[in-house]
């Protein structure tokens, strides 16, 4: 049984090692910032709430957040393990992680956290590049993992936009809310024995590599 927590800054490749962990090891990739878009692209009233945060870098309110991933670890996938990306991203998220999965019958010390870490310049350089289908969301890179033909999807065809909040003002925002209210959370777990450091600056198969050998070959 696998439950996992991925902790790191914007632009990291938290996104881009959930799908492969996913795939791996048969566990549901639920992504906080990707549950976001998907309200706001069908326009819902937690997609326009959200919108009005993101847009400017800053976090959506806890307690909106905290409800809607309870309301998503409660679905049936998640009864065999899960993966969270973006959740928790404050204390007060951890605490009430804490809370919930002991209401819920789970223990805390259950889960793993993957701290994976890269210099600023990096992290810049990684989300500034993102491109995004309009269409399917794919994520690549204009020049770590380009398309086939460029602007154009190759999955689906779509055309490839830059996230809204990849502007590099926002990477900036995004990169100070997380030093000033996501990276206690090291602390907090490593305090709690469930911190494991992976080193974010390989390449993406090195980084997949490294959270392999920690997670182990079985699912
Ligand atoms: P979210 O969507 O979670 O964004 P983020 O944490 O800022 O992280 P990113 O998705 O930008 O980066 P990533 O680490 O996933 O990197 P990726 O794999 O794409 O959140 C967005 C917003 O939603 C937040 O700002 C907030 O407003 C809100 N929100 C979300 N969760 C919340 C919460 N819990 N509480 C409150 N608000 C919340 O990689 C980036 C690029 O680099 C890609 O192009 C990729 O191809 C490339 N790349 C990745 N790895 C490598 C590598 N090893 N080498 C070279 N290139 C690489
Ligand atoms: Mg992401």
């Amino acid at each position: 049984m696998k439950r996992i927590v991925l902790l790191g800054p914007p632009g990291v490749g938290k996104g881009t090692q959930a799908e492969r962990i996913s795939d791996k090891y048969g566990i549901p990739h639920i992504s906080t910032g990707d549950i976001f878009r998907a309200n706001m692209k069908q326009g819902t009233p937690l997609g326009k709430l959200a919108k009005e945060y993101i847009e400017k870098g800053l976090l959506v309110p806890d307690d909106v957040t905290c409800g809607m991933v309870w309301d998503r670890l409660a679905e049936e996938d998640c009864k065999a393990g899960y993966l969270l990306d973006g959740f928790p991203r404050t204390v007060y998220q951890a605490e009430q992680l804490d809370a919930h999965l002991k209401a819920v019958g789970q223990d805390p010390q259950d889960i793993t956290v993957l701290n994976i870490q890269a210099p600023t310049q990096t992290l810049i350089e990684r989300a500034t590049g993102r491109r995004i289908c309009k269409d399917c969301g794919k994520s690549y890179h204009t020049v770590y993992t380009p398309p086939k033909t460029e602007g154009i999807c190759d999955v689906c065809g779509g055309e490839l936009r830059i996230r809204p909040d990849d502007a590099l003002e926002t990477v900036q925002n995004r990169l100070k809310v997380y030093e000033d209210q996501t990276s206690p959370l090291i602390e907090y777990y490593r305090t709690t024995d469930r911190l494991a450091d992976i080193d974010g600056c390989q390449a993406i198969d090195g980084v997949f590599g490294q959270i392999c050998a920690l997670l182990g070959e079985k699912p």
